[in-house]
């Protein structure tokens, strides 16, 4: 039966339009937060290293790329690792007090966090681990397996257990919020979205096998990464692992 109201979902695509008639009109004012997140009372810290890589032929990644959800029990390497971040998230230009990365985010916000749960990767103790975007370094925020854990939250999704490693973003509202107002709910999950295809692509150039996931109970992936789930909210998922 198709509804006689609008929901949600239609109601904010139609709320947040940018009409001519309105653009630049005065709105409520929403908090400025920090730029990045960053832990500084980890029990543990690992900068992390992107050594030169040969170049990939970027067609081939394209047309190879596929989400993949059959994983070896390889774990990966602290390099493979730190090069699916740098893909994800690496800083490629310091300018005018902005870190511009790989992906593009609107009006450089960067408003996506990038948590990771470390399932087995060689010299990285299993949990959740943060990105800190300006040193490139992973901040422990919770030791221990959450290998059922994820895959529980992610509507029982298997590989998100069976991965080495599951790649976890979240988007801090006010970081965009404070200029876009509501419209910037749309710029923050393209944002996720730039930055999940360039983890694929990089996977399939690594010979990785990467599946993004939408799917998952939104709190109980936030108490994983034990962030609020108001100010700062689950947006999408990525298992990695060696595969062939
Ligand atoms: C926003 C989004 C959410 C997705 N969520 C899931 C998911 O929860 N579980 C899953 O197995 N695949 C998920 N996928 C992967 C899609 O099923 C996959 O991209 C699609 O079947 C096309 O296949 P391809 O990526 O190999 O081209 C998701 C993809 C996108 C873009």
């Amino acid at each position: 039966m198709i509804p006689d109201e609008p929901g949600v979902g239609r109601r904010y695509l139609q709320e947040t339009r940018y009409r001519r008639e309105s653009l630049g009109e005065p709105g409520p004012a929403y908090p400025r937060v920090p730029r990045y997140k960053e832990y500084p009372e980890a029990p543990q810290r690992l900068p992390l290293e992107t050594a030169p890589r040969d170049p990939s032929d970027l067609w081939a990644c394209l047309r190879e790329r596929r989400s993949l959800r059959q994983y070896r029990e390889r774990p990966l390497s602290l390099e493979e690792l730190a090069a699916l971040l740098w893909a994800a998230q690496g800083v490629t230009l310091a300018s005018h007090n902005f870190l511009f990365r790989t992906a593009p985010s609107a009006g450089a916000l960067y408003p996506v966090e990038t948590y990771l749960a470390a399932h087995r990767v060689t010299g990285l103790d299993q949990g959740i681990w943060h990105l800190h975007i300006p040193d490139f370094t992973l901040e422990l925020v919770a030791a221990g397996d959450c290998r059922q854990a994820l895959a529980a939250a992610g509507l029982g999704q298997n590989f998100l257990g069976t991965g080495a490693a599951v790649f976890i973003w979240t988007g801090v509202l006010n970081r965009a919020m404070a200029k876009y107002r509501e419209r910037a709910i749309r710029y923050i999950f393209l944002d996720a979205g730039h930055i999940c295809q360039n983890l694929m692509l990089a996977a399939t150039a690594l010979g990785l096998g990467c599946c993004p996931v939408g799917a998952f109970f939104d709190h109980e992936v936030e108490q994983l990464v034990q962030v609020d789930g108001r100010e700062e909210v689950a947006l999408y998922l990525a298992a990695v692992g060696a595969v062939g």
